[in-house]
């Protein structure tokens, strides 16, 4: 995910952040993060977690109701949290809160749709786990990457 963030990439919106693992590596490349995350008890242990790590602002905020600032972040990140949203609707907000030549970068579960995604999860757990024994990163889920024009 790391490597898919943009060059000079300064300011990165985490969306739902968890307990803020991945917000604090996010915070040893980039300049300021903005960790967002609908549970309050969540956001309260990524705090106790992050001390060490002043360019992180950790917010309770549920990313459905919102107002991203405009024109903000090089790189919009999620994992593991789309899955439970409406993400077409949330599409133009978040482009609008990207600048020039920001990123959207997600990561998470896809929905079978058809017979044929079905197939090729049968193809790609086997290739995922083998793929695993060579690299360190386990990736069950898909990674989309989308670029603001
Ligand atoms: C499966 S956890 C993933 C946490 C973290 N991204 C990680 O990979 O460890 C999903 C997180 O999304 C948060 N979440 C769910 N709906 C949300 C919303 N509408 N706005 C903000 N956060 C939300 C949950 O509170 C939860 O912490």
């Amino acid at each position: 995910m790391l490597e898919q963030l943009p060059n000079s990439c300064k300011t990165v919106l985490d969306i739902g952040c968890g307990t803020g693992e991945f917000s604090r590596l996010l915070a040893t490349q980039v300049e300021e993060v903005l960790a967002i995350d609908l549970s309050p008890k969540t956001i309260e242990i990524a705090k106790q977690h992050s001390v060490d790590f002043l360019n992180i602002d950790f917010q309770v905020a549920d990313v459905l109701h919102w107002v991203l600032p405009s024109e903000k972040f090089n790189a919009i990140v999620s994992i593991a949290t789309l899955h439970y949203l409406p993400v077409q609707k949330l599409l133009p907000n978040w482009k609008a809160a990207l600048k020039s030549g920001g990123r959207l970068i997600i990561l998470d579960l896809c929905k079978h749709e058809a017979l044929q995604d079905l197939l090729s999860d049968s193809i790609a757990v086997p290739l995922n786990y083998l793929l695993d024994s060579f690299t360190s990163t386990t990736s069950l889920y898909q990674l989309v990457e989308w670029r603001k024009s």
